[in-house]
């Protein structure tokens, strides 16, 4: 049975009632787990007004500002983890950034700036949380990220961010190398395309649902609660032997041709 009681899971990246880590954290608060949540803190505070409401029904017994382009916060955040829990047993890495203007166009045309900050924000964060992750984890733990097809095929418009994911993807690979032996797992969900804060910048996101909804095998896309549900079984032990891998939820898309 699914089962994360006793488990501490810190979850990065709900931003509203529209985000994947939202859809996630609910998962995991049903199946057991202890939450603790981070969020993006921003000059006047609203992030943070508008998370601990939105949160507040799944208890989070930690709730961090982290904004994991400062390592001061992200120092403070796997801090206050080891002072508070002890042990942290699942890191959910939900988050990514582009400039919007990054996000349609000419690939070719993309600033160094924007590429830098696209990597940085999306990809290069993994590697630091996990990190930071590694020496709290003493009991083995499970790390889950979120990835899209854009990072292995050539999608209109998903430019940038495109490569951000093929390097997330890989950083998933060389994690997983690397924790095994405490075994700590990781591995990233490759989601279908949901209306989200963070994909409303991608030019012509509707179209690509759309698409979707007409190709896929199961003729729809999927929801942020059954990416949840991806991530729960990711971070039990009913997925113990699984590492390393990239879990394809949506709704099939990623095998059809045409
Ligand atoms: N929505 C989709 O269609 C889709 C599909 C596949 C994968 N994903 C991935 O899912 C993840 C979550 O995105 P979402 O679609 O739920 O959108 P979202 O906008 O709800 O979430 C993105 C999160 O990233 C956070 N973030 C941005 N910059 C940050 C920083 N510097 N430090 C800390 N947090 C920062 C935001 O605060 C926000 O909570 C992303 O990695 C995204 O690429 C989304």
């Amino acid at each position: 049975m699914l089962n994360l009681t006793g488990k501490n899971a810190l979850v990065t990246g709900i931003a509203n009632n529209r985000s994947i880590a939202w859809g996630i954290a609910q998962q995991l608060y049903k199946a057991g787990a202890n939450l603790g949540i981070t969020y993006l803190p921003d000059e006047r505070g609203k992030m943070e007004t508008k998370v601990a409401e939105l949160v507040q029904p799944l208890n989070p017994s930690l709730f961090i500002p982290c904004n994991v382009q400062n390592d001061e916060q992200i120092q403070s955040t796997f801090e206050t983890v080891r002072d508070k829990w002890g042990k942290l047993d699942i890191l959910i890495h939900c988050l990514a950034f582009a400039n919007k203007e990054d996000l349609s166009g000419d690939f070719s045309q993309t600033s160094r700036s924007g590429f830098k900050t696209a990597l940085e924000i999306s990809t290069y964060s993994l590697m630091q949380l996990s990190g930071a992750a590694k020496p709290l984890m003493t009991q083995g733990g499970s790390i889950v990220t979120l990835t899209y097809l854009g990072g292995v095929r050539a999608i209109p418009n998903y430019n940038v961010m495109g490569v951000a994911k093929a390097g997330l993807e890989m950083s998933v690979r060389y994690l997983a190398a690397e924790l095994g032996s405490q075994n700590i797992r990781v591995n990233a969900i490759s989601a279908g395309p949901i209306r989200t804060l963070a994909s409303s910048a991608v030019g012509g996101i509707l179209d690509m649902i759309h698409h979707v909804e007409q190709v896929a095998p199961l003729r729809r896309t999927v929801t942020q609660l059954e990416v949840g549900n991806a991530a729960a079984f990711l971070c039990s032990d009913l997925s113990s032997g699984i590492t390393g891998q990239v879990l394809y939820v949506d709704a099939g898309y990623e095998i059809m041709g045409m």
